[in-house]
């Protein structure tokens, strides 16, 4: 659930809540009057004079009640902050950090004015309104499947708001600037749908189904491997991480080919851990915090919000999704450590804790996409190591990439859709390290539990064929949050999708 953002020339007439922007100039708020009704202007302009504390730092809030008016309610003004220093970034900030606000003030109909010559000759009224809205439209997600009760059952609560109107000269510009981003808010909502959805009801079989059912009529091609063709396969790995649990592993190979005259075109690739549940198997994990281990699948959910997304604004380019989705459960039938596997690529691997189930997961898909597509780049995401998140914490991901035009590529995307990512290091030692005395590669690191995300960036390494441009973010600490970010509520975030879609868009995609 999230809400409606319409556009128009108007406000609609039950608005009972007016925003209007204001910009910091001189470290005091400047409120834009453009095309704003006269007397409210003068009235708005008296309040601000008077609450000095007010500065329209970008998403910085001020709530003005109208008691007087005819319909308004109140009036609110959001500051965009200093319009020398504004990007898409900050606008879409802005646009998030306004959501609470309004869902606190108990307005039902609010629109957004936007003037029409936007904020600078740089930042046009498409730009501001669309980015704005955005930011807003991310932010106000709501994942509300499990509650029986639903909110708007409840007259005036705050869910009341459903709908915010965007009112301009120029609706018809910022219109058509919000629907690509539309399409990458859908994308984005379908990855964290996933996220947060509860573990009994996602598991392998019914994250395949829904993947089908939901990405095929978009026009995506849908591939299951069910777990007797992995076996006939001979996908050892992701069958083994599987083999604990009632609900058997899935893969799913999704296609997107949109790249029109050039549609022979070898593929770009997107590789997804999915662990719908990661109890550790055998080599359990402690009970505290556990339940956050549904989260474990975060990197598919990234890949299929980022097909979602293509085929929604029918991107000209070719995209393979591949997903490995198992669940890690401790029963009699599970791997053990000291279990000794074949993996697809037909190298053997010694398992010396269960635990480290995800990169094995991973070397089934990566070498699957490789030999059968032959693509262009490889990028696996994946909730890999608490390593990670012990280096980078919830704010940024780390990549770990064997290409530096990818690298570059993947950075420039990632500033421009507000994902943080960091470089880190690749190195032989670290490959090397995942060698076994047994078997051909063991699954954990010789080092222990120093630099373990590089060492199983390590391990991924050695199912990447020479030559194949290939970056592995570990998007342990951004999968998954437990505080509002702007334009990021709690919980699932979807990390990755807008990232992505941006990389295909500005490095990939025919004009
Ligand atoms: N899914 C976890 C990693 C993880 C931890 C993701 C915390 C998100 C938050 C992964 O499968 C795992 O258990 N990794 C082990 C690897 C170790 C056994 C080498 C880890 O990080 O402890
Ligand atoms: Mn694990
Ligand atoms: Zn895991």
């Amino acid at each position: 659930m999230s809400l409606t953002i319409k556009f128009s020339k108007n406000a609609p007439a039950k608005s009972d809540c007016l925003i209007v922007l204001a910009h910091q100039s001189n470290k005091k708020a400047a409120l834009i009057t453009d095309g704003m009704d006269e007397e409210l202007a003068a009235l708005t302009q008296k309040a601000l004079a008077k609450e000095g504390s007010y500065k329209a730092a970008s998403g910085e809030t001020f709530v003005l009640p109208l008691p007087e008016h005819k319909t308004l309610s109140r009036l609110i003004i959001l500051g965009v902050g200093d319009i020398e220093q504004m990007t898409a970034q900050t606008l879409q900030q802005a646009g998030g950090k306004l959501f609470p606000t309004l869902k606190g003030s108990k307005s039902k109909a609010p629109a957004l004015f936007i003037p029409k010559d936007g904020l600078s000759k740089n930042i046009m009224a498409g730009d501001t309104g669309a980015q704005l809205a955005f930011g807003f439209a991310l932010r106000s997600y709501s994942f509300d499947r499990y509650k029986s009760k639903k909110k708007t059952d409840d007259e005036n609560t705050p869910s009341d708001l459903k709908t915010l109107t965007i009112t301009s000269e120029a609706s018809k510009d910022i219109e058509n600037t919000y629907t690509e981003l539309d399409a990458i808010k859908q994308g984005v909502f379908f990855a964290r749908d996933f996220v947060n959805e509860a573990p009994n009801d996602l598991y392998p079989e019914s994250y395949a189904n829904a993947l089908k059912n939901d990405l095929k009529p978009l026009g995506i091609d849908v591939e299951i491997l069910d777990e007797k063709k992995m076996e006939k396969l001979g996908m050892g790995a992701i069958m083994a991480v599987g083999k604990g649990s009632e609900r058997q592993p899935r893969m799913v190979i999704m296609r997107w080919n949109g790249a029109g005259k050039k549609k022979d075109d070898a593929p770009l690739a997107l590789v997804g851990k999915g662990v719908t549940f990661d109890t550790g198997g055998i080599s359990i994990k402690p009970g505290a915090g556990m339940d956050e281990m549904k989260m474990d699948m975060g990197g598919s959910a990234a890949v299929v919000g980022t097909m979602k997304t293509l085929a929604l604004r029918k991107a000209k380019v070719n995209v393979v999704g591949v997903v490995g989705l198992a669940e890690n459960m401790p029963s009699h039938n599970a791997y053990r450590p000291g279990d000794v596997i074949t993996s697809y690529s037909g190298k053997t691997i010694e398992v010396l804790n269960t635990d480290a189930e995800g990169r094995l997961v991973l070397a089934d898909c990566l070498t699957y996409v490789q030999q059968k597509y032959k693509p262009k780049f490889v990028i696996n995401l994946a909730t890999l190591t608490g390593a990670m998140m012990v280096a980078l914490g919830h704010e940024y991901c780390g990549c770990f990439a064997n290409d530096d035009d990818l690298w570059h590529d993947i950075d420039k995307a990632a500033k421009e859709a507000d994902e943080k990512i960091w470089r880190m290091p690749l190195d032989p030692e670290w490959k090397k390290q995942m060698e076994s005395s047994v078997a051909d590669l063991q699954n954990l690191g010789k080092s222990g539990r120093w630099a373990g995300a590089c060492t199983a960036a390590g391990f991924l390494e050695h199912f990447i064929e020479d030559g194949t441009p290939w970056a592995h973010m570990d998007i342990a600490g951004t999968a998954y949050i437990k505080a509002d970010k702007p334009t990021v509520p709690k919980f699932g975030t979807g990390y990755g999708v807008r990232l992505l879609d941006r990389l295909i868009a500005k490095s990939y995609e025919q004009a």
